[in-house]
């Protein structure tokens, strides 16, 4: 195929839940969350390459080693239409009537399955690409739409902070300014579900009220004490968790305890679970404490990053 014009190449990045409640099942059967994201220095990286074949879409996936090592090959080995990036060009196609050929590479670091956003960032990433090389025929609120229908996670990646309060289904985003963090990631090597951590919340809750009716927690921490102040402070650590950590079968959740007891044995301010898993974090005041922990988790563990947190 003849290539048309010079490639486009953007950096994907991963993002971590540093706080996430889960609220009610709602009817449209997912949940209302309060959670608080973050972006990091490390993630996927997209090449965008205009093709002098109109519609065609050719995307080639290069898996790195820690995009592979939560050995999850649903995610890792799918046929192209059920790949996260071409449903975002066909989407995005459908709503523009763009039809410029395309070969998209992507770069793959982030673990599958890890609860850092990887799919969400890489989808995020074409609608931005494309909107881009399209000459921007949509604007930012028609985005965040595509985007919400591609997944809940995607909105928080077509807005530049790099920081976010997330309510509402994953739609609502109010940026947040933070401190910069020095965080060290470990993945057990094994993926995590999300609809599946979420039916495992569910029947959590059922079983903790008796079969009776599902007991949600009272309004979340952030929304009720913070809506004014949009700065978040290291203190403010003591007010979150993840409401996924208590709802796993035993082995997974003694895997996640294990790894953030031992982050916080190691210096950390605060350490938790990303998403609904399976990766956990620590978050470090500084880059040579994030290091040590990793050298000693690195010992047990195959992935383990030492990452910044984005700032803006
Ligand atoms: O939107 P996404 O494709 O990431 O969601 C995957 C699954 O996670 C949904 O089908 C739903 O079961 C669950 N989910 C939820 N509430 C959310 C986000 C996801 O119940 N806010």
């Amino acid at each position: 195929m003849p290539v048309l014009d010079k490639q486009l190449t953007v950096f994907a990045p991963a993002k971590l839940n540093l706080h996430l409640v889960v609220g009610e099942k709602r009817s449209d059967g997912f949940h209302n969350l309060e959670s608080i994201f973050l972006k990091a220095d490390f993630g996927d990286t997209l090449s965008f390459l205009p093709v002098d074949d109109q519609n065609s879409i050719k995307i080639v996936m290069e898996f790195g080693e820690d995009a592979c090592i939560t050995g999850n090959s649903s995610l890792t080995d799918i046929p192209q239409e059920e790949n996260i990036i071409y449903k975002a060009v066909s989407l995005f196609r459908s709503k523009t009537g763009f039809c410029q050929g395309l070969i998209i590479k992507a770069e793959k670091r982030i673990p599958a399955g890890g609860g850092l956003g990887g799919g969400s960032s890489d989808a995020a990433c074409a609608l931005l690409a494309l909107n881009q090389i399209a000459g921007s025929p949509l604007n930012f609120d028609r985005l965040l739409e595509l985007a919400a229908a591609l997944g809940s996670d995607v909105p928080f990646f077509i807005h530049e902070t790099n920081a976010a309060l997330v309510t509402g289904r994953g739609e609502c985003i109010k940026p947040l300014k933070t401190p910069r963090m020095f965080l060290t990631l470990v993945n057990p090597g094994f993926p995590s579900d999300t609809a599946s951590a979420f039916r495992l919340l569910d029947n959590y809750r059922l079983q903790a009220s008796g079969g009776n009716k599902t007991s949600i927690p009272e309004s979340p921490p952030f929304t009720r004490q913070r809506s004014a102040s949009l700065r978040l402070r290291k203190k403010d650590f003591t007010n979150m968790y993840n409401d996924f950590l208590p709802v796993f079968p035993e082995r997974e959740k003694s895997v996640y305890n294990g790894i953030i007891a031992q982050l916080m044995e190691l210096g950390a301010c605060f350490a938790s679970l990303s998403g609904s898993g399976s990766t956990c974090f620590g978050v470090f005041n500084g880059k040579d404490s994030a290091e040590n922990a990793a050298l000693v988790l690195g010992k047990k563990w195959k992935f383990v990053r030492v990452c910044k947190t984005l700032l803006k």
